[in-house]
């Protein structure tokens, strides 16, 4: 069988700022996924919140970009957004930015990731597993770093040594400027390591569309790279994103795309989406309740049986002890990063500010400067 894995995501309102989403709200997503299998839409489907962000994880047959799964995740946010206006949350609707979607829901606010692929569960994938990382208050370059060193470091990941995975894999690397159509360049890692790190190391401009193994031509992961500001022209809120990875076999092991989240790197996002702030790994259903909106990325391992059913259970990587070490490392890079407060590295650049209202405020100043004539 054909077998997409969807995962599309959006922020339609939080409690007190933002923070997190009502349970009602992730609840009657769960019950909209649940109706939706029922009705042969999905095979099957889990909704969960990280920080304010509301995730949709969903299996079916119809493919990627497909009108009934994208329409059904747009009504399951306008559900949701009703739930967050009758309770006065702050955002409710947030990241809706069109009124309907024409045909599917990329462009139009929610953030996408899909992967398809023959699901058969023999040959050269005996068993099916894919881990889900979905983060809040930061952009999609924030998985930059983190995702070039699992499939392209054995540093990261010695599992590049072995015959499945030696002969590498292909970046589709983009350029998150263009908002109307995707511009995509192709690199493939070990050959084209450097140029990929010299594109990838603009977390702001370059993001990682999808990546392929070059020995098994299957996709082996996607991103959500699509920018809100792009979109809405405006600063609507972070772009907050997930990324969807095939794992185990001839794709990396979840512990080699988990260690690079070990260094708790720096990423743009925190408070007003324009700061510089190390990025925390933690549980699902966290809310965004750390210093100065600390950008926060959780992790969730699944496998798949033959009917493209989730398995029973789940795991939450970071939900560990093993973290913990990790997560004081992250809030003492953030405590000396916010120790400079606006000044330089702290915040993004000028291109980058993300309210409008701090460029705004320069460019009111701009029309005041005049040229000193000579004495
Ligand atoms: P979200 O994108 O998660 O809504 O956060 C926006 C923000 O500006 C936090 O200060
Ligand atoms: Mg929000
Ligand atoms: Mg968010």
């Amino acid at each position: 069988m054909e077998l997409t894995l969807s995962v599309i995501k959006a922020d339609v309102g939080s409690i007190g700022g933002h923070t997190k989403p009502l349970t009602a709200m992730v609840e009657k997503a769960s019950s909209r996924l649940r109706q939706a299998v029922k009705d042969n839409l999905l095979i099957d489907g889990m909704a969960y919140h990280i920080g304010d962000d509301i995730i949709l994880v969903m299996s079916h047959t119809a493919g990627k970009n497909d009108t009934g799964v994208h329409q059904f995740a747009w009504d399951t946010f306008i559900e949701a957004t009703k739930i967050a206006s009758e309770h006065g949350l702050y955002g409710a609707g947030q990241d809706l930015l069109v009124d309907a979607p024409s045909s599917n829901v990329r462009g139009a606010g929610p953030g996408v990731a899909e992967v398809t692929f023959e699901h058969k569960l023999s040959g050269h994938r005996p068993a099916e597993s894919f881990m889900l990382f979905a983060a809040d208050k930061c952009s999609p370059g924030a998985y930059n770093l983190p995702t070039y060193l699992a499939f392209a470091d054995p540093m990261y990941c010695a599992g590049l040594m072995l015959p499945k995975m030696i002969k590498g894999f292909a970046f589709d690397v983009i350029d998150m400027n263009h908002a109307d159509k995707d511009s995509i360049v192709r690199l493939n890692a070990p050959e084209d390591g450097y140029k990929i790190a010299a594109l990838l190391r603009d977390n702001e401009r370059f993001g990682i569309d999808s990546i392929w193994s070059r020995t098994y031509d299957e996709q082996a992961a996607a991103v959500s790279a699509q920018r809100l500001h792009a979109i809405a022209g405006k600063y609507t809120g972070k772009d907050d994103p997930v990324v969807l990875v095939r794992t185990q076999g001839i794709f990396p092991a979840p512990e080699e795309l988990l260690m690079p989240y070990a260094k708790a790197h720096y990423v743009g996002g925190g408070s007003r989406g324009s700061h510089v702030m190390p990025l925390m790994p933690v549980p699902i259903n966290t809310p965004a309740s750390g210093m100065y909106c600390l950008p926060i990325v959780s992790a969730l391992g699944f496998s798949v049986d033959k009917l493209g059913q989730f398995s029973a259970g789940y795991i939450d990587f970071f939900d560990s002890k093993a973290w913990d070490l990790v997560r004081l490392k992250a809030q003492e890079k953030a405590l000396h990063i916010r120790d400079q407060g606006w000044s330089g590295a702290a915040m993004l650049p000028y291109g980058e500010l993300e309210y409008g209202g701090f460029r705004d405020t320069i460019e009111e100043l701009m029309q005041r400067f005049k040229i000193r004539e000579a004495d």
